[in-house]
């Protein structure tokens, strides 16, 4: 039986006989997911200090406290409605929005959720193995806190499924704990989520610059005509930012690290010898993740974005910033590449959706980019961290069949295969990074070699808290 108290929602789930039955059907299902494809050793005999979102008010969401995993309390939760909110960009632009599906945009509406929603447990699915090379229990229970989020996020896109789309709807919530990351015969909708991410440097650039992704794709969708679709990504985006800051915090911790060990190493050493992660390095992870992270953004040409703006499905990303939402007769200036050479033309901006988006996540990468590179300046370090040119690197879109340097310089085939290894992870760069980590740190306040502790806390506890429990 389906308990409406055993899971947090403001959706008046315990008056909602269909939801409930579509739910037990479900949710048996998503546990033994959890348990098969979710934290692997962590499930039955560990205590984490994780919070649960129990209301959508700021106090309310945010409640901290121990629990096992599996029994960890995943709810429903819609931001707030805006009082007569209006359609905010196409053709049906100032009608009011959509309390239910229209038919006409149904088979769209559906592909946008499944494609979100697949992303969610696969990111649990890619990040199962971490926590055997932990490098602090903080550390450990920031992974499982992002870990139930995105789990919390599965939760929200099949109550999308459930509530709107009837029969197709409750098939396609069965599917998304089919398919599983890096299957062969069933992988996950998107290529990022089916790369494999097996050393803490991953983890920390794929919740930096994939769950960036996440954000600039709920923030387009925030602007849906569908709102309920609107409402529950609104409330999506206030638990994305914790997985950013996890990122973002955790190289920053990383480099610090890195710069104290330089100094240590008298700056012209190798940081290598002494346990740490050199600069290169991570630069290398950089490019490989930013570089996939652009093409979950979709080709630049696209009459699908073109079909999705045009129906109210999904905008951009902070709509109300822009002072034409219809956008029927603008321009977008795009580099193409033809015959090896770059030649700029116009696209009808509709059609160039997807590269806003793009560009607005490269912007949002490009200021956190900037926060490491303060701090490697603080240290007195020349080095500089950046974004490799979006033409780099990429396996979806215009530039997907030709090969171009992190400057963006067309290179031959050959020229590629031969120095590729300078800018992406090599197999050699792997094999160290999980030797510097193949012993988890359990110890409270204890961090490993290669990373610098937290400036603080999580909610307000101190630095040497035991966030994750074991039970003996
Ligand atoms: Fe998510
Ligand atoms: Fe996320």
């Amino acid at each position: 039986m389906i308990s409406a108290e055993r899971i947090p929602n403001n959706v008046s789930l315990s008056s909602n006989k269909r939801l409930q039955r579509a739910l037990e059907h479900w949710q048996p299902k998503y546990i033994q997911w959890w348990r098969d494809m979710g934290p692997q050793g962590f499930q039955d005999y560990h205590q984490v200090y994780v919070r649960t979102a129990i209301s959508v008010d700021p106090e309310g969401w945010a409640h901290y406290e121990y629990v096992k995993l599996p029994e960890y309390r995943w709810g429903i939760f819609l931001a707030d409605p805006v009082p007569d909110r209006r359609i905010g960009f196409g053709d049906f632009l100032g009608k009011p929005v959509w309390q239910e599906v229209p038919g006409e945009f149904r088979n769209q509406l559906r592909r946008l959720i499944v494609t979100q929603g697949d992303t969610e447990p696969a990111s649990v699915e890619q990040q199962r193995r971490l926590g055997h090379r932990c490098p602090s229990l903080y550390d450990l229970r920031n992974l499982f806190q992002v870990n139930v989020e995105e789990g919390r996020h599965l939760w929200a896109m099949v109550y999308l499924l459930h509530s709107y789309f009837g029969r197709d709807g409750r098939d396609e919530a069965e599917e998304l704990l089919e398919r599983q990351s890096g299957n062969r015969d069933k992988p996950r909708i998107l290529d990022a989520f089916n790369e494999p991410i097996d050393n803490w440097l991953d983890f920390f650039m794929f919740t930096m610059f994939t769950d960036r992704d996440g954000k600039s794709q709920l923030m387009s969708l925030s602007e849906s005509s569908l709102d309920p679709l609107s409402r529950t990504t609104r409330f999506m985006l206030t638990e994305e930012a914790h997985h950013m800051f996890v990122g973002e915090s955790g190289i920053a911790r990383i480099l610090e690290r890195t710069c104290e060990l330089m100094r240590q190493a008298g700056y012209s050493g190798d940081v290598r010898t002494i346990g740490g992660i050199d600069i290169p390095t991570i630069q290398k992870h950089l490019n490989h993740w930013f570089s996939l992270s652009l093409d979950l953004h979709g080709g630049e040409v696209s009459s699908n974005a073109a079909a999705y703006f045009a129906n109210g499905l999904k905008g951009r990303a902070k709509e109300d910033k822009y002072d034409d939402h219809a956008v029927k007769d603008s321009y977008y200036t795009m580099e193409f590449f033809e015959g090896g050479r770059s030649v700029t033309r116009d696209v009808l901006m509709r059609n160039a959706m997807n590269e806003v988006l793009r560009d607005w996540y490269v912007g949002d990468c490009a200021a956190g980019v900037e926060r490491w590179n303060r701090l490697l300046e603080r240290s007195g370090l020349s080095d500089r961290l950046r974004l490799p040119d979006r033409k780099f690197n990429r396996g979806i879109g215009m530039y997907s069949g030709v090969h171009f340097d992190p400057d963006g310089h067309p290179l031959a085939h050959d020229d590629w295969e031969r120095r590729k290894s300078e800018w992406l992870p090599t197999p050699a760069d792997r094999e160290y990074l999980l030797s510097i980590m193949a012993a988890p740190i359990f110890e409270p306040g204890k961090f490993a070699n290669y990373i610098a502790p937290p400036r603080r806390g999580i909610n307000q506890q101190p630095v040497n808290f035991e966030y994750v429990r074991t039970e003996t």
